[in-house]
């Protein structure tokens, strides 16, 4: 377990805000996190667990407790002939998980390849990409509830799992600590190529259809688009999809018929938060030291220098202007600290 006073979140937030915690504990076991829960007892929103910061825009020194879990390894529990359960630790990097999925030849995370964070995280936030989410895998989450320390195990139908959502963003938040994530991963092919342009892109590269080149097809798509946190701060999506009643979705297409939508069911249907803050024209554009990605408008970026408040402000006047062009109301998918 290591403590530190007074700590810089900067490695820890890929926006890369240069912001302190009062108080930085990581811990390497469930032991050590039923230690700390004794400890420490965790009350109010003073305290925040983080995974790698990758969905979290600090807007200014955290005056808490900020917990950061280390505990690691992969362990297959389960086994047959179509697939196995690999049991993760929460501290893992996602994508670590993903190769080591990938060449172990288990189909099914390899859409997910390049999703920064860590596997504790892809269970809170359900992470998506490519018509894959993380849902489709979890079989069964692992956690230490904070109240009473106890370990309490969620099978997935007990998650709530929905778009970019679980009980653990929505009734359940800040009551359970995830400590381990079990996953099924397939044992034959079964590939999910027909999101966007996934398909179109692998044929071009004229690979053969392999995991590992589906894995790689996938890396290539996302490096053409996101930026890498590493060069230049950033937390990915910074809006989620709304989702707007058939009904308006009709009125919206009528006036706008290149408008692209999927559908979610009979009643709802999905919109590209994306396609709406590129046709309001700030792909590219800059407020202060925040700006709007040139390659995807979803993501907003630090340009160097910009403090959390600076990118909410722009956040905000691109949240306007959806709503003025198209009254569709857009919601951040980052947490604001
Ligand atoms: N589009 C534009 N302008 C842009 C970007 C996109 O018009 O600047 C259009 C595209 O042409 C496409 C549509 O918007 O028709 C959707 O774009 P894209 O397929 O790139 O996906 P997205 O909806 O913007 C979501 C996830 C991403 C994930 C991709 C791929 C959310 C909030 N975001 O983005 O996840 O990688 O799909 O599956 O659901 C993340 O959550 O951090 C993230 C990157």
């Amino acid at each position: 377990m290591k403590i530190t006073k007074d700590y810089s979140l900067l490695p820890h937030n890929t926006f890369g805000m240069d912001v302190k915690a009062s108080l930085f504990i990581e811990y390497d076991s469930v032991e050590e996190l039923k230690q700390i829960l004794r400890d420490y007892p965790l009350e109010g929103d003073r305290w925040l667990h983080i995974g790698a910061g990758s969905n979290l825009l600090f807007t200014g020194d955290y005056p808490g407790i900020v917990l950061h879990s280390c505990i690691r390894g992969f362990e297959v529990v389960a086994e047959d002939a179509e697939a196995v359960i690999v049991r993760v630790g929460a501290g893992e990097v996602w994508d670590d998980f993903v190769a080591y999925a990938v060449s172990n030849e288990w189909y099914g995370a390899e859409n997910l390849s390049l999703i920064p964070g860590e596997v504790g995280a892809s269970a809170v936030q359900n992470i998506g990409a490519y018509g894959v989410e993380a849902k489709d895998l979890i079989v069964e989450v692992e956690t230490i509830e904070v109240a009473t320390g106890k370990e309490r195990v969620f099978r997935n139908e007990e998650c709530g799992y929905a778009y970019r959502e679980s009980v653990f963003k929505l009734s359940l938040k800040r009551r359970h600590i995830v400590t381990k994530v079990s996953y099924r991963l397939r044992k034959t092919p079964s590939y999910h190529l027909d999101y966007g342009n996934v398909r179109a892109e692998l044929e071009k590269s004229g690979c053969a259809l392999t995991l590992s080149n589906v894995r790689e097809g996938i890396i290539k798509i996302r490096e053409a688009k996101l930026p890498d946190p590493k060069v230049q701060g950033n937390a990915g999506s910074f809006f989620m999809n709304p989702i707007i009643p058939y009904a308006q979705f009709e009125a919206l297409s009528a006036r706008y018929p290149q408008m692209p939508h999927y559908e979610v069911d009979a009643q709802r249907v999905k919109i590209p938060a994306a396609w709406m803050i590129d046709q309001c024209g700030w792909k590219g554009k800059q407020m202060g030291r925040a700006g709007v990605h040139h390659k995807q408008a979803l993501v907003l970026v630090n340009l160097g220098g910009a403090t959390g408040k600076e990118v909410i402000r722009l956040s905000e006047e691109i949240q306007k202007s959806v709503s003025d062009k198209f009254g569709v109301s857009i919601s951040p998918e980052v947490n604001f600290i």
